[in-house]
């Protein structure tokens, strides 16, 4: 089948650095005492958790996880780990950053597996909402922008793991 994806820029590099910035000051403060550790959710969380952790200006650590969902009708929301994170967690301030919340289940679901982790807090951050999409009442603290019901891709997200490398957030029409 040819390609025939059409790509509409919905926020481009200078908009998302921006709003980036802002979200890394936000975090500077609300973290300013405390020890910080953020954990990327793979791999679209990429590019925005590379961008936001160079805009917060404290001594945290890092750490990575991985998840799969699969999600159908019968079992909706099961989610797997596929690479866990290297260190326990607890007593340490967590912050989580995801690429977007959708229905809501994956990092739901991440959520309730590290909760019992005891960490000292447990926050989240999304680059994108789409509220009208969620299936489970499940919130970040942090967001970049809310959007509409539109499959997105690039700044790390994908579809059919293409577009990640795109520096803008695009809306993807027209797939066959
Ligand atoms: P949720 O579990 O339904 O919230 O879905 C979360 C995951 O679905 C995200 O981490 C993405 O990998 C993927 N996803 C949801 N919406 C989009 C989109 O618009 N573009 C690309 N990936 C998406
Ligand atoms: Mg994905």
């Amino acid at each position: 089948m040819m390609n025939k994806d059409k790509l509409e820029v919905l926020y481009d590099e200078k908009t998302i650095a921006e709003r980036v910035s802002a979200l890394g000051e936000k975090i500077t403060k609300d973290y300013a005492d405390k020890d910080l550790l953020v954990i990327a959710i793979l791999k679209g969380s990429f590019m925005f958790f590379s961008d936001l952790l160079k805009k917060i200006d404290l001594p945290l650590e890092i750490d990575f996880m991985a998840a799969r969902s699969y999600g159908d009708s019968t079992h909706p929301g099961e989610v797997h780990i596929i690479k866990d994170l290297d260190k326990p967690i607890e007593g340490r301030h967590i912050l989580i950053i995801e690429d977007i919340l959708d229905t809501g289940q994956t990092l739901h679901a991440l959520y309730k597996m590290l909760e019992v982790r005891g960490a000292a807090s447990l926050k989240t951050c999304a680059f994108l909402d789409k509220p009208a999409r969620r299936t489970v009442d499940f919130y970040a603290d942090y967001k970049g922008y809310e959007i509409p019901d539109y499959f997105v891709v690039g700044y790390g997200l994908d579809y059919a793991e293409k577009y990640r490398n795109l520096p803008y957030i695009a809306v993807l029409k027209n797939v066959d």
